[in-house]
């Protein structure tokens, strides 16, 4: 097993924390100021990104990755942004009425409710686009034309049909129903595990030291935690509470959400995320001592409570 991130200052903590200061500010450089026009639509940008209880586990991961094959963070500000851009807009659209009519989100009402519905769809809209202008425009990644057009083409992949936005349509079209474990997990791979699995690519590709076999092993890591992490989530639903999740607890059995929990039991399924963890681990044993927060964000994706 590894090393606990349970304890107050563990060095994970202390790391996590460190890359969230970061992002959060790049996050407030990137996004148009509420006073620009149009006022009412960058202001829901912000809201749905700056201030709430996010755990920026995507830039953790884009930085991370990046640290593991010797790319320093000042070049990771840009793509740890557009990542969690890119899952802010998807947590505005996945908790709009048409999809899980969700209420609250990171402890805060959701953004069609501390808006309106249209800004909210519109303010998705945006946040998309910007990710993409984010990649073409910042100018500490270092990276020539050819590398933003690799870094855009990942992106583009992980958000799309083959991707998140397909897995949600998968979502969609799976409730009430029931799914075999293939399913399922073919679902989560594009719904979540997309995004996790572009993430760790995204800040990894753009080093020298990283060449196919490298790559091949980060990919292989990313996808056994994209995995745990949605499996942890669905956990989640069940067990925890309204008030640490910041979101609706019980919402998946509310809608009829196909999850782990419900296909294969509570406890099987806590088994299978701390598999998954293993997995993950075992992905990186050629890597040093830098994959150590790759290592550690693992152990916290299946032990955190929100
Ligand atoms: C929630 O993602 C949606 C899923 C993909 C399961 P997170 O659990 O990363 O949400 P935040 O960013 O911390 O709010
Ligand atoms: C959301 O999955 C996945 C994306 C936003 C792409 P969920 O619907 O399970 O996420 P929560 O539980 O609402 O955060
Ligand atoms: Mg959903
Ligand atoms: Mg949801
Ligand atoms: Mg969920």
């Amino acid at each position: 097993m590894p090393v606990s991130n349970t304890t107050a200052n563990s060095p994970f903590k202390t790391k996590a924390n460190e890359y969230r200061q970061r992002v959060d500010l790049a996050l407030a450089h990137w996004l148009p100021k509420e006073n620009s026009t149009p006022t009412h639509l960058h202001a829901a940008m912000r809201y749905a990104v700056i201030g709430g209880g996010g755990k920026r586990v995507r830039p953790i991961l884009v930085y991370a990755a990046g640290h593991t094959v010797g790319i320093a963070a000042q070049q990771l500000d840009g793509i740890a942004s557009a990542l969690e851009i890119i899952h802010a807009y998807s947590l505005i659209h996945d908790d709009l009425p048409a999809m899980d009519d969700d209420d609250l989100r990171r402890g805060r009402p959701t953004c069609h409710k501390a808006y309106d519905e249209a800004t909210a769809i519109l303010a998705g809209d945006a946040l998309q686009a910007l990710a993409f202008e984010i990649i073409c425009n910042d100018k500490a990644m270092q990276a020539d034309a050819s590398t933003r057009i690799r870094l855009i083409q990942e992106l583009t992949v992980a958000s799309g049909s083959l991707g998140m936005a397909g897995g949600q349509a998968v979502d969609l079209a799976a409730v009430g129903k029931s799914l075999t474990l293939t399913e399922l997990e073919e679902m989560h791979r594009l719904k979540t595990g997309a995004l996790i699995r572009a993430s760790v690519r995204m800040g990894a590709i753009n080093s020298n030291e990283c060449d196919q076999q490298i790559l091949s092993s980060l990919d292989q890591y990313s996808q056994y935690v994209g995995l745990a992490f949605q499996v942890q989530d669905d956990i989640l639903d069940v067990i925890s509470d309204t008030d640490t999740l910041g979101k609706p607890q019980g919402s998946d059995i509310a809608r009829n959400k196909p999850t782990f929990p419900e296909l294969m039991g509570l406890e099987a399924s806590q088994k299978y995320a701390l598999e998954l963890h293993q997995q993950a681990l075992d992905s990186l044993q050629d890597f040093d001592q830098r994959a150590d927060t790759l290592r550690q964000l693992s152990a916290y994706i299946v032990e955190r409570r929100n």
